[in-house]
């Protein structure tokens, strides 16, 4: 494993070379567009909580308004911010290799859109999407208004979450995958596909704590095809990686971006 802070000529020739490349994202992309990751300490009412304590369904049931009322906020935080360098690198990465007659899958554990917005075609959202909502009885899907809050300031009360349209029954929740819940399989399995298929495999902005997502990119590990993360800290999947390139995301993707199109790289630091 190699650890570097820019990209070297290595990984300039794999990101050039590769037609088929996948990119598992995880919260730490969208850090710089301003969304805290799932890591860090929260704020307001929920400062007694982790994003761990918030994500479940025995949390839901033990106290819904506090758990909706945290998913509505951040679905406000995520519509008043805007994709960063390292969600447009990936768009424009795909959009190049589609038109070359290539492909880029985009794998990703957020439940926010800033993929989309930056332009890239999500192949699986494994954790589901904040800004969709079931009913916890019969499952039917609810649309909901956009909630009022202001995305930057923690609300200083709580809402309950309605009463499902349909059944009458249950209670509408998010469509997200909460801890101890089955992923959807079909974007799992679209998923493993794309990384057995990929030529190479890009992990970015995860911790690699939460299975089985983590797991997808140690699929790469049976055809030996190369591994690259991207990310400031040491993971639990650093260890497995041919490459860490320790930095920010809307730093290096855009690298990436820049080898893949034209070869070449920007500089070299190798620090291990
Ligand atoms: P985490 O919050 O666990 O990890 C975020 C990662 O992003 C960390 O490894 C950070 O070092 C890294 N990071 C921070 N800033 C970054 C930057 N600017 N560029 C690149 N990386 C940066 O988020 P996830 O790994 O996505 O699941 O967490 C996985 C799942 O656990 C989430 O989907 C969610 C969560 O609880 C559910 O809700 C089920």
């Amino acid at each position: 494993m190699k650890v570097l802070t820019t990209i070297d000529d290595e990984v300039s020739a794999w990101a050039q070379r590769a037609r088929r490349v996948a990119v598992l994202t995880g919260a730490g992309i969208s850090a710089e567009s301003g969304v805290p990751t799932f890591r860090e300490v929260q704020t307001g009412l929920w400062e007694r909580f982790s994003a761990e304590d918030l994500a479940t369904e025995e949390a839901f049931h033990l106290d819904p308004a506090r758990v909706w009322t945290w998913y509505r906020w951040r679905q406000s935080l995520i519509r008043e911010v805007a994709p960063n360098p390292g969600h447009t690198a990936i768009a424009q990465w795909q959009r190049h290799l589609t038109e070359a007659g290539g492909r880029l899958d985009v794998i990703t554990q957020n439940v926010d859109d800033l993929h989309e917005r930056a332009g890239a075609e999500v192949l699986a959202h494994l954790h589901g999407s904040i800004f969709a909502f079931h009913c916890t009885a019969c499952s039917a899907p609810a649309e909901l208004p956009e909630p009022d809050y202001d995305g930057f300031t923690p609300p200083e009360q709580t809402e309950s979450p309605p009463s499902c349209p349909v059944c009458g029954e249950g209670m509408v929740r998010p469509s997200v995958v909460w801890f101890g819940e089955m992923l959807p399989m079909d974007a799992f399995d679209a998923a493993a596909e794309a990384v057995r298929a990929a030529e190479l495999i890009v992990v970015a902005g995860t911790s690699g704590i939460v299975q089985p997502a983590a797991s997808l990119p140690l699929l790469g590990l049976e055809r030996g095809t190369p591994l690259v993360e991207v990310n400031p800290e040491a993971t639990e999947l650093s260890e497995a990686m041919d490459v860490c390139l320790r930095g920010p995301s809307g730093q290096l993707l855009p690298q990436l971006l820049h080898a893949a199109t034209w070869g070449g790289q920007p500089g070299r630091t190798t620090t291990a």
